[in-house]
């Protein structure tokens, strides 16, 4: 037999590989990217309740109307948008099956679609599972900003969609209003969607505003923007978010997700559409997380690394040049086995290695584990 798959046998992932080697050396892990805490006990009993009273059956293929409303309300209160819930949000099994539906929904067989590296390791696998090609736009370190001039050379007749993604995993950068200015000039009366990946939209510090495409009313008309509760609650486990977008482009992409999932379970849509009713459960955020990336820069300063900077996500890069002249994927390996501390190096969320003696650290963690992973990477 000659079974082809669409795509090519690809290897373990950087955080399965990183994982298993920190396992293997009892390395302190700061590579593998969710919580070590545990979500509010508040919005597990809500879950919790909905399970017993029986809320255990398919709910509409968007989504129960109760979140969607909820998530309007949110949009508002963040953004001062008005978003109609019943046609343009769609509730997903996390940010990635929306990211996938999305590619799959607008990307025919050899259209082009530019992505920003770094960039998630899932949109390069998507585009290629809908027979697109990638058009990769590199940023480098230190500052990882985009020349918005060069960026549009990239944009040609076959483009179909640009992928953003702020704040940015894996550098902890944010877009700027002048960012999104440029890139709303560049696509305006052009046949090319922005899908926007928003999953950290909470995640933003120094008192940053997040530049959400819905801050943008004509950039919102050509947009398709994704979430994750999974960042916003803590609960990356649940698989659950949802797509947001004008009712033109929803009607395609509801069309395609009826077929991938139908509808994303109901009873965890219940209790988080409760839940979200108070804005401090998401207000809180950048207080919470920027008191942790503090508390790293801080016991960081006792090492040889330098961070870069960082004012989003709960990711915080650093500069290792002082520590070694490995390249990243041998000094991560290093860093676990020999230093005790896991970490994500940088090269494999691009298609061509930049070279950057940078890693990639997750502060979502107990001050506990900050602390014994400072005290490990510290100056002897
Ligand atoms: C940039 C980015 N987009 C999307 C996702 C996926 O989110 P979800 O777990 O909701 O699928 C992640 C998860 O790490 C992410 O970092």
């Amino acid at each position: 037999m000659n079974m082809k798959s669409k795509l090519p046998p690809s290897p373990p992932s950087i955080f399965s590989k990183m994982s298993a080697l920190a396992k293997e050396h009892n390395a302190i892990n700061l590579g593998q990217g969710f919580p070590d805490f545990d979500c509010d006990s508040r919005l597990k009993n809500l879950i919790k309740k909905y399970l017993d009273e029986g809320h255990n059956q398919y709910c509409p293929m968007a989504g129960t109307i109760e979140l969607r409303t909820t998530i309007a309300n949110k949009i508002k209160v963040c953004y001062d948008k008005t978003i109609d819930p019943e046609k343009e949000i769609c509730i997903t099994a996390g940010a990635t099956q929306a990211l996938n539906t999305a590619i799959q929904t607008f990307v025919q067989p050899d259209d082009e679609v530019i992505i920003i590296e770094p960039a998630y390791d899932s949109y390069r696998p998507s585009i290629e599972m809908a027979g697109g090609r990638v058009i990769a736009y590199r940023i480098t370190a230190p500052d990882y900003t985009i020349d918005w001039d060069q960026f549009g050379e990239l944009i040609s007749e076959r483009t179909a969609m640009i992928i953003i993604n702020t704040p940015h995993n894996p550098t902890g950068t944010t877009l700027k209003e002048t960012d999104l200015l440029a890139l709303q000039t560049l696509i305006a009366n052009k046949d090319i969607i922005l899908l926007s990946d928003e999953v950290y939209e909470h995640l933003i510090y120094d008192q940053a505003h997040h530049q959400s495409v819905f801050r943008f009313p004509k950039l919102y008309q050509q947009s398709l923007a994704t979430f994750s509760f999974g960042k916003t609650l803590h609960a990356t486990g649940w698989k659950l978010g949802y797509i947001v977008g004008p009712p033109h482009l929803m009607e395609a992409y509801k069309n395609h997700h009826q077929w991938v999932i139908f509808s994303a379970n109901s009873f965890v849509q219940r209790g988080i559409a409760d839940y979200l009713q108070e804005p401090t459960t998401y207000q809180q955020l950048p207080e919470f997380f920027q008191k942790k990336r503090d508390y790293l820069t801080a016991g960081m300063s006792h090492t040889d690394f330098r961070p870069l900077n960082c004012n989003g996500t709960y990711f915080q890069l650093y500069d290792y040049s002082e520590v070694s002249d490995l390249g990243d994927l041998e000094f991560a390996e290093y860093m676990t086995k020999e230093m005790g501390v896991a970490s994500i190096p940088l090269s494999p969320f691009y298609g061509e290695d930049p070279q950057d003696k940078v890693v990639r650290l997750c502060f979502a963690k107990s001050e506990e584990v900050l602390d014994k992973a400072i005290e490990r990477l510290s100056r002897k």
